[in-house]
């Protein structure tokens, strides 16, 4: 019987679980295929004992409404970054994708269905070019993955960033207060611009266009006519001021990459109290609230789907390619072109025009 190994890379999001189900369900039809996964991304393939998990439909009944994964992830390490401590404590990395693949391959495994992004995608694609059977799922929160209109799990990390927003105006009303939503999203402002438009903020600042504090003070003061008022700004993590630097710290984490963020709403009211802004200023940073919890419907079909064609494209023999959704088609791309850029917010684009012509200022 042919045999798919799954993985779930980077960091959790909402859907995850309906992916995996959704797989493990289309398995079963005509193909009957054998579906395992590693557990924490490949660290179960890497590890000794192996982690890996067989999964049936017992095992993945009902789990399409849970949040997280049940294989567990991990956004450290990997094949190619085998993190070692050396015997003065020290860490360095190994390369042990040679070693994994000639054990999936003396286990028989036909295919590997890695759920990531654009991390886990760089590894699919590099494994796939040493030999490796590899298939890809977009998985993102932050909607930042070249070649597919959507992510699943960005439109619930959207659902609650505006129902913070909606929860922010009524505080915000009452005391005539500036209330400031920090966002997740890295490097793209998708979180940030769609949740400023559906909760009808004032201000929406983005890593893709970088802000004058002068501009944004401008759009408050209409706000706060005759000393009365109030204004949300929702500000993505990975935002800028012109001529400034992304606020940022270095991970502690063994094996972790990214620089982590978080905190640029503190800096932009400092910035805004040096400007002269006189009203009451709140700063609220939403962090993991937005990648926790129940997948949207929305979310949660976009992840059925998204499982499916995965695993009829192993069915097929479709490999080095990833699933995508575009202009409305389930279809797949190529993990070349998927892995080479990012989808960014466009400064001149449909959504950013939107947004301003319901008067959002992005501080420009
Ligand atoms: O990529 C998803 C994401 O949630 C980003 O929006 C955020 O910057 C990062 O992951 C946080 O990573 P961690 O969970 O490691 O803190």
């Amino acid at each position: 019987m042919p045999k798919v190994l799954i993985t779930t890379g980077g960091g959790d999001c909402p859907g995850l679980n309906a992916v995996i189900r959704a797989i493990v369900k289309r398995a079963n039809q005509t193909a009957k295929w054998e579906v395992y996964g590693s557990m924490e991304a490949f660290n179960g393939v890497l590890r000794s004992p192996k982690e890996i998990i067989r999964l049936d439909d017992e095992k993945v009944a009902g789990i399409h409404h849970k949040g997280g994964t049940i294989l567990q992830t991990t956004n450290k390490g990997g094949p190619f970054d085998w993190p070692v401590q050396q015997e003065d404590g020290t860490w360095t990395t190994e390369d042990r994708s040679d070693e994994m693949i000639e054990y999936l391959a003396r286990e028989g495994y036909d295919a590997v269905i890695s759920i990531g992004g654009d991390g886990s995608q760089k590894i699919s694609y590099e494994l796939y070019k040493k030999g490796l059977n590899m298939i890809g799922v977009p998985k993102t929160i932050d909607n930042d993955l070249a070649c597919t209109d959507y992510t699943f799990g960005f439109q619930t990390a959207v659902d609650i960033a505006t129902d913070a927003v909606d929860k922010l105006v009524t505080t915000a009303e009452s005391h005539h207060r500036l209330m400031i939503l920090e966002v997740m999203g890295r490097g793209a402002g998708w979180i940030a611009l769609h949740s400023a438009i559906g909760g009808g903020a004032e201000v929406c600042l983005i890593p893709e266009i970088p802000y004058d504090i002068n501009e944004v003070m401008e759009r408050l003061n209409e706000r706060y006519v005759g000393g009365r008022g109030f204004a949300i700004i929702v500000i993505a993590e990975g935002a800028k001021p012109k001529d400034g630097t992304v606020v940022a710290r270095e991970s502690d984490e063994v094996g972790y990459k990214n620089p982590r963020l978080g905190g640029v709403a503190y800096q932009l009211s400092d910035q805004l109290k040096a400007a002269g802004f006189k009203h009451d200023i709140r700063e609220m940073v939403l962090g993991h609230l937005q990648r926790g919890g129940t997948p949207i419907a929305y979310d949660r079909v976009l992840a059925t789907q998204f499982g499916v064609k995965a695993m009829e494209m192993a069915i097929n023999k479709e490999y080095g390619r990833m699933v995508s959704f575009l202009d409305h088609e389930i279809t797949s791309v190529s993990l070349e072109t998927a892995t080479d850029g990012q989808n960014l917010v466009d400064p001149e684009g449909f959504m950013v025009q939107t947004a301003k012509g319901v008067g959002i200022s992005f501080g420009d």
